[in-house]
């Protein structure tokens, strides 16, 4: 999606969240309710090396939620994606999904692009398929904007998990 429908969609979720609406019913929750603690350990750990390289103490609310605001505008991007699946797939059929969507994003890094995947998309999906009109049946899985990196936007480098952490060798 680019230029007017971009620009419509930007401009619809802005007003809504103008409006003080924090989003539509979720049609797929982004996290368990509940979420294992070294994960819930690992977004804490994200938060706060997001925020604070923006200067946002991890108890300012309002200021959270302004850097979180960037989602729905692209964070400036000219271009988004948004992945639809069939609302009858299972979780084999998402993963096909992200591998699709990992393959996207690498080739957009051989064409010079950045992106970024967002499943932020999700809390205002109603504007979503508003604008992108999917066929009936579908459901937005994930978002993604698409665009050139602003070399002085502050980067945080992210931590990866160490290797015995995510992988066990047997042999
Ligand atoms: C499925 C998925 C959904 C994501 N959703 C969001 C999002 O809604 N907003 C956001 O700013 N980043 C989102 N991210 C991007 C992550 O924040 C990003 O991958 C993480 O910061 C690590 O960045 P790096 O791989 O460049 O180090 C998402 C990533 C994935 C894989």
């Amino acid at each position: 999606m680019t230029g007017a429908k971009l620009a419509e969609l930007k401009y619809l979720v802005g007003q809504r969240i103008a409006d003080g609406d924090t989003g539509d019913p979720p049609q797929v929750l982004p996290y368990p309710q509940v979420l294992p603690e070294q994960y819930a350990r690992r977004i804490e750990e994200l938060g706060a090396l997001r925020y604070g390289a923006v200067g946002v103490a991890r108890e300012d609310y309002a200021g959270r939620e302004r850097v979180r605001v960037r989602n729905w505008d692209c964070f400036g991007a000219p271009v988004a994606l948004f992945c639809y699946l069939n609302e009858q797939m299972l979780p084999p059929q998402w993963l096909d999904a992200g591998m699709f969507l990992q393959t996207v994003m690498l080739l957009l890094r051989k064409e010079g692009l950045d992106s970024c995947a967002q499943i932020a998309w999700g809390r205002y999906h109603r504007s979503v398929t508003e604008i992108a009109e999917p066929p009936p049946g579908y459901v937005l899985g994930c978002g993604m904007s698409i665009g050139y990196a602003d070399p002085d936007e502050p980067r945080p480098a992210i931590p990866r998990a160490e290797l015995a952490e995510v992988v066990t060798f047997r042999s």
